[in-house]
């Protein structure tokens, strides 16, 4: 099977060194970087917006992988793909044009991904998989780091590997949320090929590198 692709999240990562751990990350095999977009409306929580993703492209050699929880996204796929994103993942819930806004993302020469609640329908996922560079489906609730996984994604991850095998086996199925040593060979033998990680990767408890090494090596 394919590599697993790891991205760690710098939801959890320290904001006074924010190059500093992009680098460290980078270093010890980080794939992509993962950049969680919150408007304190989609999500109860406000967390980084355009400035940091434009600060963290000066210092990325990875993809910014952008996960944009906020409202009516479509508002501002042309100023995330200009700040430097790569990837621009949407939200099936936060807009009734989940299908424009895919659209748009791949115009604009990006990685296109549409996200999923943990209470939303796979259904969401249909229309839109044959257009999907991934899929993104959460396995917390999503606002804030450092929740604990939720179970019941296991089986929907399974569920959505099947659609995606026969629908769109290109499409890159990527989980977020609680992923852990623990967790992340559970995704990984479910179907998930990319695996979102932030305070398991940037917890100040060890290294970025030893906990990126301990994540791999459950796999
Ligand atoms: C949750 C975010 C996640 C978050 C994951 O709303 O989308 O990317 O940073 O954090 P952990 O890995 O700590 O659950
Ligand atoms: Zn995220």
């Amino acid at each position: 099977s394919p590599r697993i692709r790891i991205a760690p999240s710098i939801l959890a990562a320290d904001f006074a060194r924010l190059g500093e751990q992009v680098r460290e990350a980078e270093d010890a095999g980080a794939d992509w970087i993962h950049v969680d977009v919150m408007d304190g409306r989609f999500v109860p929580n406000i967390s980084m917006g355009l400035v940091v993703v434009e600060a963290l492209k000066r210092v990325a050699r990875v993809p910014l992988d952008v996960h944009l929880m906020i409202v009516e996204p479509e508002r501002y796929l042309e100023d995330f793909a200009r700040a430097g994103a790569d990837h621009l993942t949407v939200h099936a819930e936060a807009t009734p044009h989940a299908h424009r806004a895919v659209q748009r993302i791949r115009e604009l020469g990006l990685k296109a991904g549409l996200a999923v609640n943990p209470g939303t329908p796979l259904g969401f996922f249909k229309p839109l998989l044959p257009d999907l560079d991934v899929a993104l489906l959460m396995t917390v609730n999503p606002g804030f780091g450092g929740q604990s996984f939720i179970a019941g994604s296991l089986p929907r991850l399974r569920l959505l590997r099947q659609m995606a095998d026969e629908m769109n086996p290109a499409c890159l199925i990527e989980v977020d949320g609680g992923i852990n040593r623990e967790t992340a060979r559970q995704c990984a033998e479910a179907g998930a090929q990319v695996l979102v990680a932030g305070s398991s990767v940037f917890n100040g408890k060890a290294s970025v590198a030893h906990n990126l090494q301990a994540l791999r090596e459950g796999l």
